[in-house]
Formats: C-alpha cells, sequence, structure tokens
C-alpha cells in the first residue's frame, strides 16, 4: 500500500477500505508517513468529504492510535456529555451535580481552555484546594462514593489526534466536518464513553458559524456513534451570545452555585435542563426527556444538586464551604461597572469578542502553557431582547489592574450593541439529532 496511491483515491472521491484508513492513521502516528503527505490527504478529504462508514473507520482507527480506559466498574449508567465549546460555558458544572443527584453516574474527563473558550479544569481549579488529578483507584472510588467526579485526562489517549490536529491546524483543514467528527467521537470512545450527549454549539462565539454546518456535525457525529455501538445524542444549541452571564472562572464557578441553588440565568438553567434530561434518558432512568425534566425538577425542589457538588468538592480535596462562601473563590483587585450609552433594545452581545476580552483580561490562554488569573472575567448582565435605560449597568469588567481594566472596558462597551428596533432573540436550542 502506497500512501500516495490513497492521496490520489481521496482527491478522486473514491471510498477508502478499513485497511487503507488504518494504514493511513498508523503510519503517520508512527512516523512512516511525512507531513506533507498526510496534509495533502487532510485537504482531499476537506474538499471530498469521506462516507459516513470511512469517518467510523477513521475514528476507530484514531482511537486505535493509543491508550483506551474502560469503567465496567460503573455499568449502564455511565453518561459522559461533551460540548464543542462556547463563551461562558459551564454547563458541566451545573449538569454533573443535577444528573448525579438524579442517579446518573458521571465520571467525565475534562480539558482546559484555549483561545476564546473556557475548560471546565481551569473552572474547578478556582475552588480551593480543589484537585483535578486523581489516579484511577481514586477517580472509580470518588464516583463509587457520591456518584460524580470531574477530572483531566489521563493517558496516551488517541495521539493521532494531538498530532493530526496541530498539522490541520497550520494546514487550513481543521474545519472539516469529517475530520471535527472524527477527532471529538475518537476522544469519547478511547476515554470509555458509551452512552455520549453532545452539544453542538452554533453562532459568533462557537466553532461552528452556520447551523447547516452545525447540524451535519451533530449528524455526522451521532451516525459515528451508531455505527461504532455508543448511544449518542445531539443537541444544536445557539452561541451567539455568551451562557449566563458570567465569563471567567470563579465567577462561573460562583454561577453555577447558584444556578444548582435554583437561582442561575434562564439560558443556563435552561440548557441544563435539557442536556440533562437527555443523560437521564441514555442512563435509562427515565423513558423520555420530558420525564427527565420533570424529574430533574424534583430533585432541584430538595435541593439535592447543590448538595452533590459539596460532595464532590470535598471528595476532591477542594474546600466545600466554597457554597455557602462565594467570598472564598479569588476575587479581582480591580472591578468596574459598563453603562448602556443611550436606551434601546439589546440586537446583539457578541460571544467571540466577550470571550476574547475575557482572555486578554487573564481568564484564558492563548498557548496551553499559559498561567491564567482565575479571578479575572466579566459578567455581562443583559441578554439578546432586553430593554435597557441610559445609565443601567450592563456589564462588568474584573481584571488585576485599572490599565487591563479600561482597555477592556471600551472593548466591552462596543461588543453590546443597543438599538432602537427590538430583535426577536433566537431560541437556544435549535435541533436535537438522535438516530
Ligand atoms: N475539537 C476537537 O476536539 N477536534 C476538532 O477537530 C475540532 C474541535
Amino acid at each position: 500500500m502506497r500512501m500516495y496511491d490513497l492521496i490520489i483515491k481521496t482527491r478522486e472521491g473514491l471510498e477508502l477500505s478499513r485497511e487503507e484508513i488504518h494504514f493511513i492513521i498508523q503510519g503517520y502516528t508512527k512516523g512512516s508517513i511525512p507531513d506533507y503527505q498526510m496534509a495533502a490527504w487532510c485537504m482531499a478529504v476537506y474538499f471530498q468529504g469521506l462516507s459516513a462508514k470511512a469517518t467510523a473507520e477513521l475514528t476507530m482507527a484514531m482511537v486505535d492510535s493509543g491508550e483506551t480506559l474502560d469503567w465496567p466498574e460503573f455499568g449502564a449508567e455511565l453518561v459522559d456529555k461533551h460540548s464543542t465549546g462556547g463563551v461562558g460555558d459551564k454547563t458541566t458544572l451545573v449538569l454533573a451535580p443535577w444528573v448525579a443527584a438524579a442517579g446518573v453516574k458521571v465520571a467525565k474527563m475534562s480539558g482546559r481552555g484555549l483561545g476564546h473558550t473556557g475548560g471546565t479544569l481551569d473552572k474547578l481549579s478556582a475552588i480551593p484546594g480543589f484537585s483535578s488529578e486523581l489516579n484511577r483507584e481514586e477517580f472509580i472510588q470518588a464516583v463509587q462514593r457520591t456518584g460524580l467526579s470531574v477530572v483531566g485526562q489521563t493517558g496516551n489517549l488517541v495521539p493521532a489526534d494531538k498530532k493530526l490536529y496541530a498539522l490541520r491546524d497550520v494546514t487550513a483543514t481543521v474545519d472539516s466536518i469529517p475530520l471535527i467528527a472524527s477527532s471529538i467521537m475518537s476522544k469519547k470512545i478511547a476515554a470509555g464513553a458509551r452512552r455520549i450527549v453532545l452539544d453542538v454549539k452554533v453562532g459568533d462565539g462557537a466553532f461552528m458559524q452556520e447551523l447547516s454546518a452545525a447540524r451535519l456535525l451533530a449528524e455526522t457525529m451521532v451516525d459515528i456513534g451508531a455505527q461504532t455501538n455508543r448511544h449518542t445524542v445531539a443537541l444544536v444549541t445557539n452561541m451567539d451570545q455568551p451562557l449566563g452571564y458570567a465569563v471567567g472562572n470563579a465567577l462561573e464557578v460562583q454561577e453555577a452555585i447558584a444556578t444548582l441553588r435554583g437561582k442561575g440565568p434562564a439560558d443556563l438553567t435552561e440548557l441544563s435542563l435539557a442536556l440533562g434530561a437527555e443523560m437521564l434518558v441514555q442512563a435509562g432512568k427515565t423513558q423520555t426527556p420530558d420525564e427527565g425534566r420533570r424529574l430533574l425538577q424534583e430533585v432541584m425542589l430538595e435541593g439535592l444538586p447543590i448538595r452533590k457538588l459539596r460532595d464532590m468538592i470535598e471528595v476532591q480535596g477542594g474546600n466545600p464551604d466554597v457554597i455557602t462562601n462565594p467570598e472564598l473563590l479569588p476575587v479581582a483587585p480591580v472591578s468596574k461597572d459598563v453603562k448602556a450609552r443611550h436606551s434601546g433594545h439589546v440586537v446583539a452581545v457578541q460571544a467571540r469578542k466577550i470571550g476574547l476580552i475575557a482572555m486578554e483580561l487573564g481568564a484564558g490562554r492563548q498557548r496551553l502553557k499559559d498561567a491564567i488569573d482565575l479571578s479575572a472575567g466579566l459578567e455581562v448582565l443583559v441578554k439578546v431582547g432586553d430593554r435597557v435605560e441610559q445609565g443601567q449597568t450592563i456589564a462588568r469588567v474584573h481584571g488585576p489592574s485599572q490599565a487591563v481594566v479600561d482597555s477592556a472596558h471600551r472593548k466591552v462597551q462596543s461588543s453590546i450593541r443597543v438599538d432602537a428596533t427590538p430583535v426577536e432573540p433566537m431560541p437556544l436550542i435549535l435541533a436535537r439529532v438522535s438516530k
């Protein structure tokens, strides 16, 4: 078999066999296929696409490139959730304790943030003492004791993806649906997920800008799930404006705590309910998402989700008092309110810009090895469709110094557009994709 022939075959849109796909991924991971040939192949995939069967084969070839994890200890109740990334997306912090309170086991591996999107591990590290570095035994014990645990990724999972993603990043081949879908699903499958709920974000602050592309990505991932025997369901959700109000690590933990007390922003609560209901169905706890919603609402009224969060924090070495005393979380030395310059209706809160401002304030990182400021970030206190009056506080900026905060303040002002004519806000949940 020669890589040269497989590039031509892909370029001509011909179907690759399982053996051919494994040859490509194994060869690239081991170094017998050079970057320039792999780059040409990615570009051929970019233009020609891959069939559903070849995309699933590619996913499994990537899974086979490294270690895999399995969790027989947890049985069928274990459900994983994955978001393609957004601004202010603290859903895992809310969802994990909420569904655990309803009897689903959540053993979640999360990542750090990069660029304008945040990562769950960074948010959790704002809790004093909290450790996301548990070994396998500690992780299993934590889930068995409390029903949930969130940790960083262990082991050498999907080395093919690490190498391939870096190559795609510099060869303009990241935004190819079969390549994205196989990249995401290979990591979920290698980490041992058997039942998966996906949150595919679309809009200004998301990876996918167009609904049609986000829907196709969701369909492709659900299809990979079906072909590889992993129950998968996806919601396509709006990311034109930040989720909730808070963007930044400690600020987002505080908002997640409020939401678990039933006092969170409406959009974050709604998204958590919708994804949580899907997780309950996947775990066999309820028959339908509607029943799932009802069960989640019941456990919320009993105050169980916040107790689950407390248990998780305690078991992972964190200070559980942050639940009742949010002032124990890191607090930025300088804060400044952003006021509406004139009265009108909010017509846009540009999520990507807000994410980038949070990063500049220190809440996010440009490169994975950069340090972050856990206290920095912003609160955007308005949503598209809201009426605002001149002088009303529409956002609050938190940062390390007056100069940094002043610079962010100006940018926030121009990211929130207020107009005389109101606009209809987009629905939060745009599509549901399942087999
Ligand atoms: N996220 C991933 O994990 N992989 C991609 O290819 C794109 C986004």
